[in-house]
């Protein structure tokens, strides 16, 4: 039986992979949770159907997070039906790898407004609306401190990412709102998996001391600590959840 705790999420990205975990969890940890998603409806309604299921709260949302309008839309959505948001997981992304010399524009421009400005718009309208005592946490990678060949562009947005982090824990002063980032490493998702030879996945999976990949549910726990009592304390932080990868 699911203990409710009358807050409200918003997991960006949450149709698919990392972020349907995370809906997931914070579900069953009692938050009534806003199920947001770009494109794949039919997989955030069967993940709403799911969460209902075992006795937990959510609702869809649909918003491109790329487009300010859509995001305002979705926070104005979330107080009519709720009254407010107390909880922002900014995790939708997308990433494309190629050597910097070889970048066209549309790779740069399309992660810069996914990645970097999309979380920005949400960022902006969560400094703006949350409730006080509210928790943000947004996904950063491990790419930022590894810095492989073929993730310049992808990187910078999530080095872009834990800057905003690490500015907005400092501008929220006054209303008890904790600001981290969770940077996981090589996690199985479509985003990590797709379009990698076996021999590659094999060789990122064991470069941790871990030996293994991360999954979504270890990425999910992280967040669950942020973003319940537990994590009261920690603010401004940036959180590598990679099994020691770096
Ligand atoms: N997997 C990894 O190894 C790894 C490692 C480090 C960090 N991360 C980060 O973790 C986060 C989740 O990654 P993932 O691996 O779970 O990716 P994923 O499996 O590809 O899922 C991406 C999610 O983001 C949503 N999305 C994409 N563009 C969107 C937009 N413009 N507006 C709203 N939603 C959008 C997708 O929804 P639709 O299907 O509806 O488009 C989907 O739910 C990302 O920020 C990623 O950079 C992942």
């Amino acid at each position: 039986m699911t203990q409710f705790n009358d807050k409200v999420a918003i997991v960006t990205g949450a149709s698919r992979g990392i972020g349907a975990a995370i809906a997931e969890r914070l579900a069953a940890d009692g938050f009534t949770v806003l199920v947001n998603f770009a494109g794949s409806a039919a997989a955030a309604e069967a993940l709403v159907g799911k969460i209902e299921s075992a006795g937990g709260r959510a609702v869809t949302a649909q918003a491109d997070i790329s487009d300010p309008n859509a995001v305002a839309r979705m926070f104005d959505a979330a107080g009519a039906a709720y009254g407010g948001v107390d909880v922002l997981v900014n995790n939708a992304g997308i990433m494309t790898l190629a050597p910097l010399a070889d970048s066209d524009d549309a790779l740069f421009d399309t992660q810069i407004a996914i990645n970097l400005k999309g979380s920005f718009n949400m960022l902006r309208q969560a400094a703006r609306r949350l409730r006080d005592g509210g928790r943000i946490v947004n996904l950063s990678s491990s790419v930022v401190g590894l810095y492989q060949p073929g993730y310049a562009v992808y990187a910078a947005t999530k080095a872009g990412v834990e800057a905003m982090t690490h500015v907005l824990a400092k501008e929220l002063r006054g209303r008890n709102i904790t600001v981290n980032s969770v940077a996981p490493g090589p996690t199985a998702t479509s985003l990590f998996l797709d379009g990698k030879p076996q021999e590659v996945i094999d060789r990122l999976a064991k470069l941790a001391p871990l030996e293994r990949l991360g999954q979504p549910d270890d990425i999910a726990a992280a967040i669950s600590f942020l973003a319940g009592p537990d994590g009261a304390w920690i603010n401004g932080q940036i959180l590598r959840a990679n099994g020691g990868i770096i």
